[in-house]
C-alpha cells in the first residue's frame, strides 16, 4: 500500500554502520535539502497538531529545526531543550539512559509558564528516552504535554509506544 507520507519516506536517506558499525542510520539532510519535501514536513505536522498550543519545544539540534518551522503557523514560541550545559540562564534538568551511560537535557526554568500548553517536537524516534526525559523536564516546569511529534519513528525500537503508555498522543509523518 502506498501511503501519502511515502514521498517523504523517498527523501530520506539511509547510511550504514553510522555512528558504529550495524546501525542504519536514518539521514533527514536530504529531506531538509528538498524545499517541497520540507514545506510538506511542516504543513503536514501542522494540520496533525490536536488543539491550541502556547510553544512548540524542540529537542537539539535536528528537532530545532522543526519545532522553529511549526512556530508561525501555529502561532506559537519556541522553547529550546538543549544538551545540559549549553543555555545561559537557570535551568532545570533532566537525565535519561543511553546504551552505555546517561545523558542530560536542560530547559531554562522560567521558559514556561505553569499550565502552558506544549507541543514536543523532534526529527526522530528510537528508544524514546530523549523524548520522555523532555516530556519529564516539560512537566516538571509545569507545563500540559499531551502531544509529540516526530518526522520519523523508528517503531521496531518501542520509543513511540512508551509514549503511548504514558498516555502521550504520538504522531509521526514516516515509520
Ligand atoms: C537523536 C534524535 C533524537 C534522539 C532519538 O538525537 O534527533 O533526539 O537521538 O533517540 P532516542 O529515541 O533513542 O532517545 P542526537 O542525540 O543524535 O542529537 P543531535 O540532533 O544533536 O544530533
Ligand atoms: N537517525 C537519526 N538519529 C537517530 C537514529 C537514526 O537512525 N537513531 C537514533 N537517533
Amino acid at each position: 500500500a502506498v501511503s501519502a507520507n511515502d514521498d517523504l519516506k523517498a527523501l530520506i536517506r539511509t547510511i550504514p554502520d553510522f555512528p558504529k558499525p550495524g546501525i542504519m542510520f536514518r539521514d533527514i539532510t536530504t529531506l531538509l535539502l528538498d524545499a517541497e519535501g520540507f514545506a510538506a514536513c511542516i504543513e503536514r505536522m501542522a494540520a496533525a497538531v490536536n488543539g491550541p498550543i502556547d510553544l512548540v519545544a524542540g529537542i537539539e539540534a535536528r528537532g530545532f529545526l522543526f519545532a522553529a518551522a511549526l512556530a508561525a503557523p501555529l502561532n506559537a514560541g519556541v522553547l529550546l531543550i538543549r544538551k545540559d550545559g549549553k543555555l545561559p540562564g537557570a535551568t532545570i534538568a533532566e537525565d535519561y539512559a543511553l546504551e552505555y551511560g546517561t545523558d542530560r537535557i536542560a530547559m531554562h526554568a522560567d521558559a514556561c509558564a505553569p499550565g502552558a500548553r506544549v507541543l514536543l517536537v523532534d526529527d526522530l524516534i528510537a528508544t524514546g528516552g530523549t523524548a520522555r526525559a523532555a516530556v519529564r523536564l516539560l512537566r516538571k516546569a509545569g507545563a500540559i504535554v499531551s502531544q509529540v511529534q516526530f518526522v520519523v519513528d523508528l517503531p521496531e525500537l518501542g520509543g513511540a509506544d512508551a509514549l503511548r503508555e504514558d498516555g502521550l498522543e504520538v504522531t509521526s509523518l514516516v515509520a
